[in-house]
């Protein structure tokens, strides 16, 4: 018989951690990936620390239960506020996306030889912890941050124009384009944007068009595949340590949410741009 597959866990507050999942699945070799949606706790990004750490630690802790030997969470609010209780207290690797995400917008920014500077966009906790401003600040790097509590449930709503409609769609453009002109009067230096939230990749194509409309066609980083990269990295490091075999090989999916699994089921697919299959409902509590 061969090894064992690694078992990765990956945890969100909702289907924006799928955007990081859909990376990490290439990357992965044979690992099975078991992805947890705290959908009935959501929004994360508008409650306190102390509530985003007990939400983090009981989703985490769930994994662990599910086997999983590494965890990636897949959720800059939770990343932000709890990272380093959930290093604390589980005896699995942990990886977060806000370093790799400030990696990537410093290289971005050096590739470019422009001013080091950053516009961040996330969730109102995300911002009001500064996690970014202080990953980035690390790097060298002068982070402007602008929290945007609309975005997350527009995207949870699906009023991203995916589906033709235009009038919702329009609704969404004209909330970024105010968040937008906000953020680049406070940040003239700024030559790149970093997606600070795992919903806002599905803005991508929006944020850019507002940014040429604007006259700023800033750079946009998206932590996702920076946070992929790092996982890789490690298990390569690792390769075996924890006893799993991550060769050539198809990762396989299982999907767990803590609210309808019907939504999840047909929203979730959006955000890894597949269909998710079957979904697990669970209960966390509250
Ligand atoms: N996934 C969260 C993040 O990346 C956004 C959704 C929420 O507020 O829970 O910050």
């Amino acid at each position: 018989m061969g090894a064992k597959s690694l078992t990765i866990g990956v945890f969100d507050s909702g289907f924006g951690g799928l955007t990081v999942l859909r990376e990490l699945l290439p990357l992965v070799g044979d690992a099975h990936c078991v992805y947890l949606g705290d959908t009935a706790r959501l929004p994360y990004g508008s409650k306190s620390r102390e509530t985003i750490v007990r939400y983090a630690l009981s989703s985490a802790r769930f994994l662990q239960r599910q086997g999983a030997e590494l965890l990636v969470v897949a959720c800059n609010t939770a990343t932000a506020l709890a990272l380093d209780e959930l290093r604390a207290a589980l005896t699995i690797p942990v990886v977060g996306v806000i370093e790799p995400g400030a990696e990537a917008a410093a290289d971005a920014c050096r590739e470019q030889g422009t001013t080091p500077g950053v516009l961040v966009l996330a969730t109102q906790a995300t911002i009001e912890s500064h996690a970014y401003a202080r990953a980035c600040a690390a790097l060298g790097l002068e982070a402007t941050e602008k929290a945007c509590p609309l975005l997350v449930p527009l995207v949870e709503e699906g009023w991203i124009g995916e589906d033709g409609d235009t009038a919702r769609a329009s609704v969404t453009a004209q909330v970024l384009r105010i968040y937008l002109g906000e953020a680049l009067r406070d940040a003239p230096e700024s030559r790149a944007l970093l997606l600070g939230c795992t919903h806002y990749p599905l803005l991508r194509t929006e944020i850019e068009r507002t940014l040429a409309e604007l006259g700023r066609p800033l750079r946009v980083i998206d932590s996702a595949q920076a946070t992929a990269r790092v996982v890789a990295r490690i298990l390569s490091e690792n390769g075996g340590a924890h006893g799993a075999s991550t060769g050539i090989g198809e990762a396989t999916c299982e999907f767990f949410a803590t609210d309808s699994v019907r939504k999840f089921e047909r929203l979730g697919s959006r955000f890894l741009g597949r269909p998710v299959g079957e979904v697990q409902l669970v209960d966390l509590g509250g």
